[in-house]
């Protein structure tokens, strides 16, 4: 079990938003697809592009960089090149603040 973190209020990521926020070392996504909150990993797998500047979809969160595709639910990378999937953080909403299991 990690430990749950404070990221930010809800109102700060609306729908189809993205936001990065670091805690400790970590650096964290958080993406707003279609009212549901997802965090993953902020820097892409596959040459360490900052996620919080790609595109949010349907399909998931895509790279800025080079355009690879992530599924927001498990990390998997839809097309090359990237291969490796991206961490998948657990998400709670508490009194309309964001929490990121860590
Ligand atoms: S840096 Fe993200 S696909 Fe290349």
């Amino acid at each position: 079990m990690g430990q749950w973190v404070k990221a930010c209020n809800l109102d700060q990521v609306k729908k189809g938003q993205l936001l990065g926020f670091s805690h400790d070392d970590k650096k964290i996504l958080l993406a707003n697809q279609n009212g549901k909150i997802y965090a993953t990993d902020l820097i892409c797998t596959h040459a360490e592009a900052d996620l919080s500047t790609g595109f949010l979809s349907n399909e998931g969160i895509r790279c800025p960089l080079h355009l690879s595709v992530f599924n927001l639910e498990n990390g998997v990378p839809q097309n090359l090149p990237a291969e490796i999937p991206l961490k998948i953080y657990n998400v709670k909403i508490e009194h309309n603040e964001i929490y990121v299991e860590i």
